[in-house]
């Protein structure tokens, strides 16, 4: 196979810890061609989509170290047509500019994106959970968006509990994220307006949600591969800080996933599937899903650490089968087998 990483830069790779390292690190151990760009790297030449690339050159056997692979990494750098790969991954941090996925647009229909252009638009940012259906609050913790300060308010007025949660709707790393108390009441016309107005004074989306007990004791990281959970951990926030992020001073610990936990897998994992999510990051709190990612999510190091195991393999070993099939499929369509 040929696959094209669209992904942070290089120089960010932490060899330790980067998950995107060993995903490239299993498809060059398999074999496979790869390639690397950058979501600002990305051009139309002649009307056809290219990636200024570096081309990872394999020369003898393949270091078998995530750590020598990534020391004697060697690079061939080119312009190369998207639509000539079979697979295109992004592993871009967020936010993603818009524009990246009309780049991908162009070659959507050639190339297997993971995850789909499609899917990523529509799950990108938060309102992707909030906007569930899930009327008894089962799966999801009841869940509110609005830019007006007015009815932002009121919600926290009227919440039945002390206490909600706060949060940018296109945040990331747990950054904004705060606990709001029905205590601090004088505060939080203030803060709406911080959060509402914040940058070039552009209104942004502010999101309230019911506060799950127990999340003092963390939250829960599930890795999500075509609809199924293949690795779990959970994350316990620093002394003292209501979120759980590996960025915000959360650590990690080995966690297996109880009942409550696979029915929600399951429930969710068929709407990821269906909406073109093949690859994504849960997380969860008490049993309920606070958050997708969907754009590069990490833990597969720690996942792999605390469990033993190698996700990569189980990621390279799917893509390798959608390609297979896609391959048949093609096979099976040429107009001379009709
Ligand atoms: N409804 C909630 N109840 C309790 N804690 C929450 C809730 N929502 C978020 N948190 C805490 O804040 C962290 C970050 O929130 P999340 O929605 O995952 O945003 P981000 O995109 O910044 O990671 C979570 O991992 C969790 O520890
Ligand atoms: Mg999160």
């Amino acid at each position: 196979m040929k696959i094209c990483f669209i992904m942070y830069p290089w120089e960010r790779v932490n060899p330790k810890q980067d998950s995107s390292l060993r995903i490239i690190h299993e498809c060059v151990s398999r074999g496979h061609e790869v390639a690397l760009t950058n979501p600002n790297n990305l051009a139309i030449r002649d009307s056809i989509t290219f990636g200024h690339c570096n081309t990872i050159v394999t020369e003898g056997k393949v270091k078998a170290s995530v750590a020598s692979f990534h020391k004697h990494i060697k690079f061939e750098k080119s312009m190369r047509p998207l639509g000539e790969f079979d697979v295109s991954f992004l592993r871009a941090n967020p936010p993603l500019g818009p524009m990246v996925l009309n780049f991908l647009d162009s070659i959507k229909d050639d190339v297997f994106i993971i995850n789909t252009v499609q899917g990523l638009r529509e799950a990108s940012n938060k309102i992707y959970t909030a906007a569930y259906t899930d009327p008894k609050n089962e799966l999801i913790p009841a869940t509110h968006v609005s830019k007006n300060i007015e009815y932002l308010t009121s919600v926290i007025k009227d919440s039945p509990s002390e206490k909600m949660i706060m949060k940018p709707l296109d945040g990331y790393g747990g950054s904004g994220v705060i606990v709001v108390e029905k205590s601090a009441m004088a505060n939080i016309k203030s803060l709406l307006e911080f959060y509402v107005e914040r940058g070039d004074r552009q209104s942004n989306y502010v999101i309230l949600q019911d506060y799950v007990e127990g999340a003092e004791d963390g939250d829960v990281r599930v890795l999500m591969l075509g609809g199924k959970p293949i690795g779990a951990l959970r994350r316990r926030p620093a002394a003292g800080d209501a979120r759980s992020n590996i960025s915000a001073g959360g650590t990690v610990e080995k966690y297996t996933l109880t009942k409550q936990d696979k029915i929600l897998c399951a429930a969710i994992g068929e709407k990821l599937v269906r909406d073109g999510i093949y690859f994504a990051g849960l997380d969860l709190i008490g049993g309920k899903l606070i958050e997708v990612n969907v754009l590069s999510p990490g833990t597969i190091t720690d996942i792999n650490k605390l469990n033993n195991t190698k996700l990569q393999t189980k990621i390279v070993k799917y893509l390798e089968k959608v390609i297979d099939q896609k391959n048949k499929l093609k096979e099976e369509f040429r107009p001379e087998n009709v």
